[in-house]
């Protein structure tokens, strides 16, 4: 049986479709299946390491762990905790930060990109946040790990880690984490090639119908498209990308078809694709208001999972103690 573990970080103004089509849809999907252990969590942890409010924090993780719920994750066949209430989270991540090379840490794009992007406050927990992730990763021995193509390296990292870890120490204690094989990219609503809460070019989950249109109908496409009768490239465009996610096949295709000799505009193919997430949304939203009337509820929910997730850790860091030759006392 596959331990899947994977995380979503509490930031921005909730969580958008890249999070969702990318990575909590295939969540959903493998708990439903039944056949999988699966751990998820709220990484707040993870989210310290960009400019953030304190006092609107709690509310964020809230509000993430409730869309968990509100996406389809049922808490009576997953465990949905908050990262930090699991203290050897932070403690698995110092021992590993002893294992894991400096090089392969100096290669991580995102690293790169988002030093480019905060120049002013890059801070020490952005380069060794890969090994956090890792630490989150292994300490529930997760090994399916679904997560959108923008941290495959960071689970090649991950993995690469369990490696060092195992050589150095002598102990199949870790297994490799493997990705899922659907590794999706969502483009933003700007065209950019990812859509990004630091890059403001989302479409939130829970926004409501009329807000998504708005987002959608102001949204860049296939840039040299400047008329309606220029055919368009579907595969430079960034609600291509959505179709392609929620649109059914058949039905893509044919967009797909129109789009390059023209006979639909970019208006007809955002139209469509509205009503294509709209299908995936209106349960959601709805679910999601639900919650909202019973607070308690989710709170109750993340206890009961940062106890289970506290007595698994517990027992991973005591072999780890172990095998680190660090005596217990
Ligand atoms: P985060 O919070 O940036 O994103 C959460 C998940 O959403 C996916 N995602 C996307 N997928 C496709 N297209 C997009 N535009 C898009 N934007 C985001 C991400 O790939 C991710 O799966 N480091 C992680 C969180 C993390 C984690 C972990 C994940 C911490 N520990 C352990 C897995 C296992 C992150 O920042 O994701």
């Amino acid at each position: 049986m596959a331990t899947i573990f994977s995380g979503m970080q509490p930031t921005g103004s909730g969580l958008h479709l890249g999070n969702y089509l990318g990575a909590l849809r295939q969540w959903v999907q493998l708990v439903e299946s039944g056949q999988h252990r699966a751990i998820f969590a709220v990484v707040d942890a993870h989210a310290l390491t960009a400019d953030y409010d304190p006092k609107t924090f709690p509310q964020k993780v809230y509000d993430t762990a409730l869309t968990y719920l509100a996406a389809g994750l049922d808490p009576s066949k997953c465990t949905l905790f908050v990262q930090s209430d699991v203290k050897e989270h932070t403690e698995l991540a110092w021992y590993l930060s002893c294992v894991a090379p400096m090089g392969e840490l100096s290669r991580m794009t995102q690293f790169k990109e988002k030093s480019e992007q905060y120049k002013q406050s890059v801070n020490a927990g952005l380069f060794t946040y890969p090994i956090l992730m890792a630490a989150d990763i292994l300490l529930y021995k997760g090994t399916l790990v679904p997560v959108g193509a923008d941290q495959i390296q960071h689970l090649e990292f991950a993995r690469d880690t369990a490696r060092h870890f195992n050589k150095r120490y002598g102990k199949e204690l870790f297994p490799e984490p493997a990705p899922h094989p659907l590794r999706l990219r969502i483009k933003g609503i700007d065209g950019a090639e990812k859509m990004s809460k630091s890059r403001g070019n989302t479409i939130e989950l829970l926004d409501p119908p009329n807000a998504v249109w708005k987002k959608l109908r102001g949204a860049f496409t296939d840039p040299q498209r400047a008329t309606r009768e220029i055919g368009g490239r579907p595969e430079v465009c960034n609600l291509f990308t959505m179709h392609q996610a929620v649109t059914p096949e058949a039905k893509v295709a044919e967009i797909d078809r129109d789009c390059r000799s023209a006979a639909i505009g970019c208006g007809d193919c955002k139209k469509m694709l509205h009503e294509s997430l709209e299908v995936e949304l209106v349960p959601l939203r709805a679910k999601a208001e639900a919650l909202r009337a019973q607070p308690a509820r989710v709170d109750e929910i993340l206890r009961d999972g940062g106890a289970t997730c506290r007595r698994i850790a517990g027992d991973t860091m005591r072999e780890v103690r172990s095998a680190m030759g660090l005596a217990a006392r």
